[in-house]
C-alpha cells in the first residue's frame, strides 16, 4: 500500500444531466445573460438521471485517445489563476508545455480561457458559471474555422493537412472541487447521431457547438474532489479517423453527496489548438 491513504470517493453518484430534446430544431445558446425577458437558450432540455462513475477507480486510467479525457497530476506554478495577467503570461506557457508533453504534439495555440464560479447570478454580472447542459465545445466545422482564425493563412493550410485536435485543460482554482463537478462521457459510448449542432451566441460572434441528445448507452464519469494539483484534459475534436476519440461530451452537475456548507466550485479552463507532426 502506498503512503497516500487517500479516500477515492464513492463508486458512483446519481446526477441529473440536461440533455437536449431532439425535435429537429437547431437550438441557440447565449454565452452571457440575456436582457430581461429573453431566454438564455432555445431548445427543450431533458433532465435525465444517470449513474456517474468514479473515474479514480478505473483499473487503468482513462486516456484522451480512448475515453476522450485524462487526469494529469501536475500542479501549476501560477499563484493566482484568477489574475488575468499571470494566466496570460505564465499559465498559457505552462499549459502549452503540459499539453505537448501529454500528447506528443509539436505545437499548440491557446486561444481562450474562462474562470467559472458556482455562484448564482454571476452571469448577470458578465462572469461565468458552471455549464449545466451536456455539450461539446466545437463541431468539426468550428474546429477547422478556429485553425484559420488563429494562424497565418499559409500555416493554417499546412497544419490542416496533418493531424490536429482541440483539447481543453480544466483545473480547480483555490481548493478541491466540492460543488458542480464536471461529468465526462466515455467517447466510445457516444453515437455520431447524438451530436446536435447548435449556435453559441457571444456578444461579437456566433460559434457552432454541439448539444447532446440522451442515449442510454452513454457511460458517465467524474473525478471526486478534484484538487488544484490535478487537471483534466478533454478531447473536444480530433481530425484523426483511425479509432481514437474524435469528440467528447461533458457537463457540470449537482453532486447529491455535496455537503451543504461546501465552498462553491472555482475553476479555470483553457482551450488549445493542438498540432501534430503527421
Ligand atoms: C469546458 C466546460 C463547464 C464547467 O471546460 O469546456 O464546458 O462547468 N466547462 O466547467
Ligand atoms: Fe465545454
Amino acid at each position: 500500500m502506498g503512503i497516500h491513504q487517500q479516500n477515492l470517493g464513492p463508486v458512483s453518484v446519481i446526477g441529473e444531466l440536461n440533455y437536449l430534446l431532439d425535435n429537429g430544431i437547431r437550438p441557440i445558446n447565449y454565452a452571457f445573460a440575456q436582457p430581461e425577458g429573453q431566454p438564455q437558450r432555445t431548445g427543450i432540455l431533458q433532465p435525465t438521471r444517470v449513474d456517474i462513475h468514479n473515474a479514480r477507480l478505473l483499473a487503468s486510467p482513462a486516456t484522451l485517445d480512448a475515453q476522450g479525457f485524462e487526469r494529469v497530476e501536475q500542479p501549476s506554478s501560477v499563484s493566482n489563476l484568477e489574475d488575468e495577467e499571470q494566466v496570460r503570461q505564465r499559465y498559457y506557457a505552462e499549459s502549452d508545455a503540459l499539453i505537448r508533453a501529454h500528447t506528443g504534439a509539436v505545437k499548440t495555440v491557446i486561444f481562450d480561457h474562462t474562470i467559472r464560479i458556482d455562484q448564482p447570478g454571476r452571469e448577470a454580472a458578465g462572469l461565468r458559471e458552471p455549464v449545466r447542459y451536456v455539450h461539446n465545445d466545437q463541431t468539426e466545422r468550428s474546429a477547422i474555422r478556429r485553425v484559420r482564425d488563429h494562424l497565418p493563412a499559409e500555416e493554417a493550410e499546412q497544419r490542416l493537412l496533418k493531424r490536429f485536435a482541440i483539447i481543453n485543460l480544466w483545473r480547480p482554482v483555490g481548493g478541491p472541487i466540492f460543488t458542480t463537478p464536471l461529468a465526462l462521457c466515455d467517447a466510445r459510448t457516444l453515437d455520431p447521431a447524438d451530436f446536435l449542432p447548435s449556435d453559441l451566441v457571444y456578444r461579437d460572434k456566433v460559434g457552432e457547438t454541439f448539444s447532446l441528445r440522451a442515449n442510454p448507452n452513454h457511460r458517465w464519469y467524474y473525478y471526486p474532489q478534484l484538487r488544484p494539483e490535478e487537471a483534466l484534459l478533454l478531447k473536444i475534436y480530433d481530425s484523426r479517423t483511425d479509432g481514437v476519440a474524435r469528440a467528447g461530451a461533458h457537463t457540470a452537475f449537482d453532486d447529491p453527496t455535496t455537503p451543504v456548507d461546501a465552498p462553491p466550485r472555482r475553476s479555470i479552463e483553457l482551450r488549445a489548438l493542438v498540432f501534430f507532426a503527421d
